[in-house]
């Protein structure tokens, strides 16, 4: 009898331990807050954003849009790919993760490339003690803790700009130098320092 009892202490004793060791795991999984709310802060990169290819995404997956393109790929222009999983993670904000892209009509500022596609989800870092107006002299360091993606880097792009593609030209090899300055925004100079 008494070894049973101490079996169960034990066994609760492990099962609590595992459970809080499981809370207490930090999570790289920061939610997605959307480009309206980077917009808030942001309004000329945004307007500049707004302007690229990558901003509109999501269109090209309606049917009839980049017919050509779609039939040399292999791809049926008719087709409507705007709730194809395969297709969205790379061309919406956040797909599938939390606090991203749903659907059009319940996440439409996650359509398109969006602004934490590249810098990273905001949940987390656009919070009053990191990057706000009553905080703008952050230390950056601070902020990469809490997913703000710095540098942009190439593996930022790099996850969409890749061999699975249906349009991953092989030839072409993405070239980060170039398109940087191209695909993204114009950039200002920061007010403050961060380092
Ligand atoms: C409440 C205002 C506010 C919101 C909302 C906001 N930001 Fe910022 N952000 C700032 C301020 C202030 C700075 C610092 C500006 C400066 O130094 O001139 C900044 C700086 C940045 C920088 C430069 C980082 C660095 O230190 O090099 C990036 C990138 C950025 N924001 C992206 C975003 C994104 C993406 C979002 C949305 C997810 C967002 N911001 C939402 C206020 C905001
Ligand atoms: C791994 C990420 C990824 C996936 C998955 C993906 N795309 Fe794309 N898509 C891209 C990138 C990046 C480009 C820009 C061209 C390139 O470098 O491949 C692009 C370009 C396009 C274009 C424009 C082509 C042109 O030449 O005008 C269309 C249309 C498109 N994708 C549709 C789709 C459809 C439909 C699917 C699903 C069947 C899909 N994509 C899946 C990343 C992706
Ligand atoms: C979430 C996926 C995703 C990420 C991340 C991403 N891209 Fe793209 N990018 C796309 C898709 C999809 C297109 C195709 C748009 C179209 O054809 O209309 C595209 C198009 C472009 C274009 C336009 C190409 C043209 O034919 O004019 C440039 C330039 C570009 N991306 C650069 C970059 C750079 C630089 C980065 C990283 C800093 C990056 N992209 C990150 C998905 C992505
Ligand atoms: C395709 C990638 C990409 C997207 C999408 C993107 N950015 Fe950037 N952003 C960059 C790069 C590259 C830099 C240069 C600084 C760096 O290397 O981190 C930058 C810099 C910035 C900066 C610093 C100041 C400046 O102008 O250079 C801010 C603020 C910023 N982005 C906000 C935004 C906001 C807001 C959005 C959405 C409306 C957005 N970005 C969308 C790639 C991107």
């Amino acid at each position: 009898m008494k070894k049973h009892v101490l079996f169960a202490t034990l066994f609760l004793w492990l099962f609590s331990t595992l459970a809080s060791a499981q809370e207490a795991k930090p999570t790289n999984e920061f939610a997605f807050v959307g480009t309206q709310k980077c917009k808030k802060c942001h309004l000329k990169q945004y307007k500049s954003w707004k302007k690229t290819k990558m901003a509109s995404t999501f269109d090209v997956l309606k049917p009839g849009v980049r017919a050509e393109a779609k039939k040399k790929a292999g791809l049926d222009p008719d087709k409507d790919y705007t709730t194809d999983k395969e297709c969205l993670p790379c061309h919406t904000t956040g797909y599938g993760k939390p606090g991203g892209f749903i659907s059009i009509e319940k996440t439409p500022d996650r359509a398109g490339v969006g602004c934490e596609m590249c810098h990273g989800a905001g949940g987390e870092y656009t919070k009053k003690q990191f990057m706000s107006l009553k905080n703008k002299r952050y230390k950056r360091a601070d902020l990469v803790k809490v997913g703000l993606v710095h540098p942009v880097n190439e593996k930022t792009c790099i996850q969409c700009h890749n061999d699975k593609s249906p349009f991953y030209d092989e030839s072409k090899p993405f070239n980060f130098k170039e398109l940087k300055n191209k695909g993204t925004h114009k950039h200002f100079p920061l007010k403050y320092k961060h380092d």
